[in-house]
């Protein structure tokens, strides 16, 4: 057996983020470069700074990953890149980045979708079996995919306006948190308890598309609502209620979903995955299901990273997908 390394790319937002993966499922090494301390200011990610900070970091990221695995690019298979979706100025660094490394060594070139690499991040723990549902829930997107082979993805649901992860920095925000404020979020819900009754959009019976805009406009009336009668609401409390009410639709739905299409099973995946209740409720209501297993990557696999890109190019890359010098950066790339 010929071991297989690739060398995968990812700078479709705020992280640049090189890897080396064997295999498809072993990682060799993993750099990841954040420019979170850049855009806290701004309360969000300046697309513009965002593309300079790649330009900066690239060339020193993908150093630091080729000198931890100790290898040249003699030893690769192939450069696999986050082609989209995400923001095209920033996207844009990192395809080129892999265009000119695979035109400089001779090496395939692979465009990968930015959600399939959050899908197979959990690659990287454990062999995936078909078929699968995986819940992604990540700073733009919200979805359920069916995934009936490999590189077979089935949207069967879908956020119909703010994604989970966005909803999360829009409720810091109202609370003067920094951004991102998923994890300020997820640590106060931890210290509150969920006593504040808010909404649950649960949508059309058996729907398996989300809805998250309302909840986030019933905390903000909440907090106003309370500061117009002189009352003093427990952030903390405030936190946990929201946190409740995203997991309670995100659990029922995701388990709802498992049994109807008789899943093996059922991964977490994006940004958001990275939060402690929403694992924890995920791991309580599997429990239930003996025929299911739930993957759930560590949280260095669940934010942005280069080696869920690299493993989900070695699928494509096995089946014989080829990109080519042509490739651009396709900010609204479908999966
Ligand atoms: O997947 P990701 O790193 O970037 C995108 O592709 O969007 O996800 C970032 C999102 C942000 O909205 C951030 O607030 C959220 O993931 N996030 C969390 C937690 N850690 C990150 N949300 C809730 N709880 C967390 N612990
Ligand atoms: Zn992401």
């Amino acid at each position: 057996v010929i071991d297989q390394y690739i060398l995968g790319i990812e700078t479709s937002c705020d992280e640049t983020a090189v890897s080396i993966v064997k295999n498809g499922r072993e990682i060799i090494s993993n750099v990841v470069a954040s420019q979170i301390e850049s855009h806290k200011r701004f309360g969000g990610v300046v697309p513009e700074i965002a593309s300079r900070h790649h330009v900066e970091q690239m060339t020193l990221v993908l150093e630091e990953a080729m000198q931890q695995a100790e290898m040249t690019f003699k030893d690769l298979d192939a450069i696999a890149v986050t082609e989209g979706p995400g923001l095209v100025g920033a996207l844009l660094i990192g395809v080129n980045a892999a265009k000119a490394l695979a035109f400089a060594h001779q090496l395939p070139l692979i465009g990968v979708h930015h959600i399939a690499g959050h899908i197979y991040a959990n690659q990287l723990i454990s062999e995936l079996q078909f078929p699968l549902l995986s819940l992604v829930v990540s700073g733009g997107h919200t979805e359920l995919v069916y995934m009936k082979e490999h590189g077979s993805f089935e949207v069967i649901g879908e956020t119909l306006d703010d994604a989970a992860g966005e909803a999360y920095d829009k409720v810091a925000r109202t609370l003067h948190l920094p951004y991102p404020g998923g994890p300020h979020i997820d640590r106060m819900a931890a210290e509150g308890s969920p006593v504040i009754n808010l909404p649950r959009a649960w949508l059309e019976p058996d729907s398996y598309n989300f809805s998250f805009s309302g909840l986030k406009s019933a905390v903000i009336n909440t907090l106003h609502n309370a500061e117009q009668r002189g009352e003093v609401i427990d952030p903390n409390d405030l936190a946990a209620s929201f946190q409740a009410s995203v997991i309670d639709v995100l659990v029922t739905k995701t388990a709802s979903a498992a049994e109807k299409y008789k899943v093996k099973q059922v991964l977490l995946a994006g940004g958001v995955a990275a939060n402690r209740g929403l694992r924890a409720a995920l791991e309580e209501k599997f429990k239930e299901f003996q025929d299911v297993e739930l993957l759930i990557p560590p949280l260095s696999l669940c934010t942005d990273n280069a080696a869920m890109i690299a493993a989900a190019g070695s699928v494509l890359f096995t089946k014989g997908h080829r990109g080519n010098l042509r490739m651009n950066a396709n900010p609204g790339l479908e999966l």
